[in-house]
């Protein structure tokens, strides 16, 4: 892990500076902006600091992307179909800033981050008039103001290894929040291109993590997702005085703190501590999110993950020892270089044991510049297809089985939303440990802890009541 290269107080003021002359400027003028985010929690959580920016350069939330004056894109390359899907969306801008010439199109993310592509962005599409990587979020007062100066502007910090503190944010739920304890990743898994594009794993200071937290439930949150790409790391080396099992205490007890996630968990740094952590701390969720990837050990070898089968099962056991509610999430890969038939079907078997409360799975996808696409055993589309369809169906089949233990549970859920179709208001939320249930009810409970009672399952799902006292 990286020492941690701190944006001083000066350079975060000049940027601070530039925000309230450009807030001036724009004064009476009602300019609004657009921010649309692909990918994971860290490109979310990065957009609610970009919206906060905007929001001090005196921009507005536009309700749709048609209206807004600032269009931005906070890209994702973990995968490739992303790429496909943005170039689209950029060329289908055109027209729209034809309309309107004076807009800003801007394009950020992971995808910049790569060597050449912001470059290639901006020769092919001369409507994208900024475009910034993922370590630069904290100089945008001062892009704005070049592009509003005529600029194409294109800003990359090559080094990622910094960490800005204070930046403003603008988020949107008003119950739960992301806060970020590292930011980059030393893994090096060897399908992933994380690592290249967000820079050397550093960790936050546990004071300034702590400070955050207290403030967003001072403003009414009570849910906190701690968010790091392998948070078991954290402070590694002693760069933060704090290992993640002493952050969870730390966090933990912060007043008024109703529920402690994180995500996400390596099989290869989740140890004892951690797993007593959570099976002590009041408010910290029996739900853990552990990407396995793969359930044999030659694939995992050659992923780089640094852990067996048996080191993951070993884990999930020790849990369910520990926390016997807990629930597990994972993230799995099929047809990695080499996967021969029967080491998917190690993988399908680990499905099958563990029984994960739900699973994101994924065909590989070569990404330049990582170790793995430059292996010689390449799957073809097709078989990766058709895993992936075999691996889903299991998952699905998996999921109906953990649902069924639900019947008869009881516990509070924190709602999320409420679906107003057919005669009923039916509100949905999860249990501390992230199950998921729908139960009737007043659309005036959202954002509201209320005790539930499952009594059925759907297809997928788990459907409930209220208790009433
Ligand atoms: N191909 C397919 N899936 C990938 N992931 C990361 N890189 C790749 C890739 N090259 C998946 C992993 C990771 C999740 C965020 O995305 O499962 O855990
Ligand atoms: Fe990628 Fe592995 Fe780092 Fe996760 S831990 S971001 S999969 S390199």
């Amino acid at each position: 892990m990286a020492e941690a290269n701190f944006i001083s107080n000066e350079e975060l003021a000049l940027q601070n500076d530039i925000a309230q002359s450009i807030a001036r400027e724009n004064e009476g003028r009602s300019l609004t902006f657009f921010v649309e985010t692909f990918g994971c929690q860290m490109n979310v959580r990065d957009s609610e600091t970009i919206q906060g920016e905007l929001s001090e350069m005196g921009y507005t939330a536009a309700s749709e992307k048609e209206s807004a004056d600032l269009i931005l894109y906070n890209t994702c390359c973990v995968r490739e179909h992303a790429e496909k899907r943005l170039m689209g969306n950029i060329g289908a801008l055109k027209e729209l800033y034809d309309r309107k010439p004076g807009m800003i199109i801007g394009v950020c993310g992971c995808m910049m981050q790569q060597d050449g592509v912001g470059e290639k962005l901006l020769k092919r599409f001369p409507h994208v008039s900024l475009v910034f990587g993922t370590n630069v979020i904290y100089r945008l007062p001062e892009m704005i103001r070049r592009v509003m100066n005529g600029e194409r502007v294109l800003v990359k910090d090559r080094a990622g290894d910094s960490i800005a503190e204070g930046l403003p944010q603008l988020r949107d739920n008003p119950r739960s929040a992301f806060v970020n304890i590292t930011f980059g990743c030393d893994n090096y898994c060897s399908y992933c291109i994380v690592p290249y594009v967000r820079g050397r794993e550093r960790s936050r200071d546990p004071k300034d993590i702590r400070d955050e937290v207290a403030s967003l439930v001072r403003s009414g949150i009570t849910e906190i997702t701690l968010l790091g790409q392998n948070v078991n790391s954290y402070g590694n080396n002693g760069t933060a005085g704090m290992t993640f099992a002493e952050l969870l205490a730390y966090v933990s007890d912060v007043p008024g703190l109703k529920r402690l996630r994180f995500m996400s968990s390596h099989p290869k740094d989740l140890n004892e501590d951690v797993m007593q952590a959570i099976a002590s701390l009041p408010n910290v969720c029996h739900h853990v999110h552990l990407p396995v990837q793969s359930g044999n050990d030659e694939i995992l070898r050659r992923m780089n993950r640094r852990y067996t089968r048996e080191r993951y099962l070993s884990i999930v056991r020790r849990l369910r020892e520990l926390v016997p509610d807990i629930e597990f999430t994972t993230d799995i890969i099929v047809g990695f270089p080499g996967e021969t038939e029967e080491a998917f079907a190690d993988t399908m078997s680990l499905v099958d044991e563990v029984g994960f409360a739900s699973a994101f799975t994924f065909a590989y996808s070569p990404r330049r510049g990582t170790v793995a696409a430059g292996m010689a055993d390449q799957i073809p589309e097709a078989i990766k297809k058709d895993r992936l369809k075999r691996l889903n169906e299991l998952q699905a089949k998996k999921t109906v089985e953990n649902n069924a233990k639900y019947i008869g549970h009881e516990g509070e859920v924190l709602v999320e939303g409420f679906d107003c179709c057919g005669e009923q208001t039916m509100l949905y939320g999860k249990y501390q440990n992230f199950k998921m249930v729908y139960f009737p009810g007043d659309a005036g409970l959202l954002n509201r802890y209320v005790p539930v009672r499952v009594t059925k399952l759907s297809k997928n799902s788990l459907l409930g009541e209220m208790i009433h006292a």
